[in-house]
């Protein structure tokens, strides 16, 4: 949540800035400011309500020179979107201004301290206590900048990636973090700084992470220096990255989230490249040869993720059940981290992320390693700070997600887990070899099934004009499918604000079943299914309420494709490969659904691609 960008250079600040933040909109988007110094460290600040796009508008004629300067994207914890809040904050003397991601859980306290000592708020977030309490301490010690920011934040309970310009000190750029992610690039005399490492890119490969506690000041004269929060200097790693990561276009499509949909094909190819042997029909995760008896001998996985990761992670538990023979659970992050977990060191824990930056996962692991549990991610993207602290795991290559609502990672989520549990089950000797062929051979196969799949595009976007009167749906599946369902429900939720509730279908009976009537929707996910007639059932059920009907069926089906309202065929595939196909129909009627309706499908309201924050 909320990207932030800095640089000091030879450049004219405002572009690299701009075009940076365009670059970590999908962190938030409700409201983006700027800035800027002069040499001689004058400062000027623009702020605007909405996206990049309307802060250029209002900037367009203002004064915008300037080698230093700092920026930021917001999606707001503390105070409604609009300019006043939008961050950067500027100090009430006028000499710091900052920009902040993460909380600042005691800003009440500072805050009520502060103005009893005269300080005056101009806005309503948490981020403006910590520049007054800069302002404050700076002005009681006449300490150097680096003091000053060690001080504060010591006093400071809460996550934060800042970054800082100081008015006495327009040659240096200053940065912190704890808990939230920061990258510094280091460029031919030129420093960037940045949520992520899109942005950094497209000027450097040479990155550095900071680390919890750490403050990076740099000047074009004195280069990087990274001191701790008691002053102990800090040796840094520089890692070298790709160049121009950043800048996704959509490539002809109309937003994001559909191009994504119809990449799925290629990115489950990437994703199994090196892994998947149609050959020899095998499947070998580097990981699992490097750390083949640590996972062998496990107890129990644990499953930890949020959102869409956690759903992939549903199907995760019962692959690693079915397959491997290994007790699996799977816990939303925010419940594990707080619930006392009872964690053995002979547990693994698998966090999910497609991010690589959710504040509740990035807890929940830390909390499984101090009880010794072994770490496995599986994560997107790249140096992102779950693949960073985990002791193992497999990227899944999807490339840059950009739309809010997830949709490749998902699927590449599912693969990774499908290889993941078909490479473990074989060093087990808990699948036998024909099933563990027929299955990698499946797996193979899913690309050009995807294909297939995506050709209905045309068909589901004439469907969704049907569906834009409702004003709820009901998802149904059962084994694979009910993680299915509940992803559908979610994506339908996130870009139409339609209300939509995913079930188990046989608990439709136990409660959901009062809600049908002959508007209710139900997508009912029958493809593939060994429990087939009791889904038929099902359907029977919902059409004898006057139900309508959306049926995902597997080719062929000729007795629920009779009664359904509306029917998607599938290819057929192995049962726990179904979810890699039906998911892609219900990725569509979302997106479709909410074209129709005229929505901001891949900047949904209130939400924001990476959740930082708690
Ligand atoms: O980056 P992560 O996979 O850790 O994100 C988890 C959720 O925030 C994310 O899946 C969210 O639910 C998406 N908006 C779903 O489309």
């Amino acid at each position: 949540m909320c990207g932030i960008v800095g640089y000091l250079g030879y450049r004219d600040a405002y572009p690299v800035l701009t075009d940076g933040l365009k670059q970590l909109e999908y962190r938030g988007y409700d409201s983006a400011g700027v800035a800027l110094s002069d040499d001689r460290g004058n400062l000027r600040v623009y702020k605007e309500k909405g996206k990049v796009a309307d802060l250029e508008n209002y900037a367009a004629d203002k004064d915008k020179s300037g080698h230093l300067g700092i920026a930021h994207t917001r999606w707001a914890t503390h105070g409604e979107p609009c300019a006043r809040n939008a961050h950067p904050h500027v100090s009430a003397s006028g000499r710091f201004a900052i920009v902040h991601n993460g909380i600042i859980e005691n800003y009440p306290v500072l805050r009520t301290n502060l103005e009893a000592k005269g300080y005056v708020f101009q806005s309503s977030t948490d981020t403006e206590a910590l520049v007054q309490l800069i302002d404050y301490i700076a002005a009681q010690t006449a300490s150097d900048t680096v003091s000053v920011l060690q001080t504060a934040l010591k006093m400071v309970v809460g996550a934060y990636a800042v970054a800082l310009i100081d008015r006495n000190s327009p040659d240096r750029l200053y940065a912190a973090r704890k808990s939230s992610p920061l990258a510094v690039g280091i460029g031919e005399s030129e420093f960037f700084i940045a949520s992520d490492m899109n942005p950094i890119s497209c000027y450097t490969d040479k990155v550095v992470y900071l680390e919890d506690g750490e403050i990076a000041e740099m000047s074009c004269a004195g280069g990087l220096r990274i001191v701790n929060l008691d002053n102990a200097e800090c040796s840094h790693e520089i890692h070298k990255v790709p160049k121009n990561l950043g800048m996704v276009q959509k490539g002809g499509f109309e937003h994001f989230m559909l191009k994504e949909i119809f990449e799925q094909p290629d990115c489950i190819r990437d994703c199994m490249r090196g892994r998947v042997n149609p050959g020899d029909k095998t499947v070998t995760l580097s990981s699992v040869r490097e750390f083949r008896d640590r996972l062998l001998s496990a107890g129990r996985f644990i499953i930890v993720a949020c959102g869409t990761s956690w759903h992939a992670g549903l199907i995760g538990k019962q692959l690693l059940e079915s397959l491997c023979r290994i007790p699996a659970e799977v816990v939303y992050a925010s419940e594990f981290r707080y619930s006392n977990p009872v964690i053995h060191d002979t547990d693994v824990v698998v966090a999910i992320s497609q991010s690589g930056e959710t504040a509740d996962t990035l807890a929940a692991i830390e909390l499984a390693k101090q009880k010794g549990a072994f770490i496995y991610g599986i994560c997107n993207a790249v140096g992102s700070s779950i693949p960073r602290i985990t002791d193992a795991g497999s990227y899944i290559h999807a490339g840059p997600e950009i739309g809010v609502a997830s949709t490749k990672a998902f699927t590449g989520q599912v693969a990774v887990l499908v290889m993941l549990a078909l490479d473990l089950a074989r060093e087990k000797g808990t699948i036998d070899d024909i099933c563990y062929a027929r299955t990698v051979e499946a797996l193979d196969s899913i690309p050009d099934k995807m294909k297939s799949v995506l050709k209905e595009n045309g068909r589901i976007a004439s469907l969704a004009k049907i569906f834009t009167y409702a004003r709820n749906f009901i998802y149904l599946g059962r084994g694979y499918s009910y993680p299915v369902a509940l992803e559908g429900a979610l994506k339908l939720k996130e870009i139409s604000y339609i209300h939509a509730e995913g079930y188990p279908a046989a608990e439709m009976k136990h409660g959901p079943i009062a809600l049908i009537d002959d508007e209710m929707p139900v997508v009912i996910i029958a493809a593939g299914n060994a429990l087939y007639d009791k889904i038929l059932n099902n359907v029977q059920e919902i059409k004898a309420r006057k139900g309508r009907v959306i049926a995902i069926v597997t080719e062929g089906d000729d007795v629920i494709s009779k009664i359904a309202d509306t029917v998607i065929e599938i290819p057929q595939t192995e049962e726990c490969l179904t979810p890699l196909l039906s998911v892609i129909p219900l990725q569509m009627l979302a997106y479709h659904i909410a074209v129709c309706k005229g929505k901001d499908v891949d900047r949904p309201r209130n939400l924001a691609k990476s959740v930082t924050v708690e």
